[in-house]
């Protein structure tokens, strides 16, 4: 077997690549470990930059998008009793984000490959790459796909970036000394713009789906687990961190699903080696607060296809080449902008009484200097 791309993966950034690839003529064969159902059912990313659905809907997958997709003109900065709007129709006028949950474009995703004749491969075992600096191909099942080029799309557990020679990449990290325990619930919001509250009991997240589903994240001790927290007091402990500005009334519903998230940033440098590349969670991992991990996932690949389209269509490898550089840059603002988030909103134990009024006092300025609320905007809708 042949084909030109082999992508690892079949979340957002394999299946997007693999669909962008086909819509230049350029053939792929996906390989997915998990079912269809399950990556289908995965609950995790909402927030989608303009850029990003801009991508999806000129690949011809944003229909439902545009359809069901709900527009946010701001956020709100919940802390000190008060409610503080970041205002993205003042602060960065015509910019917004889309709420549409991240299994929504994977479905979306998987029906156009199908639709379109792809090949995309569910429950495979076993994927192994070989020959990455020379004429590269993968092991699967008993199988063996030579490629010219192999897209590593296999997210932060995955097995390409481990199947490079050691010493070769860099890795930076960061982790925190918390957790996000993140909660799907039958209930329609309780708000129509997203919330990021901080509170001296930790940080909460009001976010949603759609009318009826509502999404939110606590901030945990790194080590919990999702058993530890029974359904009243994941609503005990919203209430308590959401509660806070008068006359707000969280509403309550059935929990569908509940998991904790650690929360950890995380680049590979450089995204590249001989003909591998790696895009997504693959490569890089941010910490949720900036909602930019999905959103980076799309950026890589949107450079990727570029590249992989010239290095077909000419011989050039020129593109491909600066691949990895030509990613870093937008990767690390977000990883910086992530972190920033994290820090501004999050409690530390480490944090002492005067740690804790910086914070408080950085919340001010951003709530309160127009530049400083425009940085965040800026950072949140997206960088061109
Ligand atoms: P993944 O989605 O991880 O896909 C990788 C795929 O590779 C998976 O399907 C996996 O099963 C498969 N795979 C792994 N190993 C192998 C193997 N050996 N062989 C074959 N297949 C393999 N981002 C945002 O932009 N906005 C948000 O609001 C946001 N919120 C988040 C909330 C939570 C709770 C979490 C966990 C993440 C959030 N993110 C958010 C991040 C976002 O979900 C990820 O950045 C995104 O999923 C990255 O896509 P990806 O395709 O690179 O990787
Ligand atoms: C989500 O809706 O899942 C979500 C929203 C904002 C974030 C992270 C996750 O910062």
């Amino acid at each position: 077997m042949r084909t030109q791309v082999g992508i690892i993966g079949a979340g957002p950034a394999g299946l997007l690549l693999s669909h962008l690839l086909h819509l230049r003529g350029v053939s792929s064969v996906v390989l997915e470990r998990r079912s269809r159902a399950y990556v289908e059912g995965r609950v995790r990313a909402g927030v989608l930059e303009q850029g990003t659905v801009e991508t999806l809907v000129e690949a011809g997958v944003g229909e439902r998008l545009r359809r069901e997709g709900l527009p946010h003109h701001g956020i709100e900065l919940r802390y000190g009793g008060r409610g503080h709007r970041i205002a993205f129709e003042e602060l960065v006028p015509g910019r917004t984000i889309t709420v549409y949950g991240q299994q929504e474009v994977v479905k979306d995703l998987i029906a156009a490959r199908l639709e379109a004749g792809g090949d995309v491969r569910f429950e495979v075992e076993d994927v192994a790459l070989h020959d990455l600096d020379g004429e590269p191909y993968l092991t699967f099942g008993g199988e063996r796909l030579a490629c010219d080029v192999i897209a590593g799309c296999d997210g932060f557990h995955g097995v390409s970036r481990l199947s490079v020679p050691e010493g070769v990449l860099t890795f930076h990290e960061r982790d925190y000394p918390f957790a996000w325990l993140g909660v799907l619930a039958r209930v329609a919001p309780s708000s129509d713009e997203l919330i990021y509250s901080r509170t001296e009991r930790g940080f909460a997240l009001h976010s949603m789906r759609t009318p009826e589903i509502s999404r939110f994240y606590l901030q945990v001790p790194p080590d919990a687990t999702a058993g530890e927290w029974p359904d009243e007091r994941v609503w005990a402990e919203l209430k308590a961190r959401l509660e806070t500005v008068p006359g707000f009334t969280l509403a309550t519903g059935e929990i569908l699903e509940k998991a904790v998230t650690p929360m950890r940033g995380f680049v590979t440098e450089p995204m590249q080696y001989g003909r591998l590349y790696l895009a997504g969670d693959a490569a890089h991992i941010v910490p949720p607060t900036g909602a930019k991990g999905l959103n980076l996932a799309v950026a890589d690949v949107r450079v990727l296809t570029e590249a992989l389209d010239r290095f077909f269509s000419t011989g050039s490898a020129d593109l491909l080449d600066g691949y990895s550089a030509a990613c870093l840059r937008r990767v690390w603002r977000a990883q910086h902008f992530s972190w920033w988030m994290t820090t501004l909103l999050h409690t530390f134990d480490s944090d002492d009484a005067y740690g804790r009024r910086l914070q408080l006092s950085y919340l001010d300025y951003v709530t309160s200097s127009r530049a400083a609320a425009t940085t965040l905007a800026e950072n949140y809708v997206g960088l061109p």
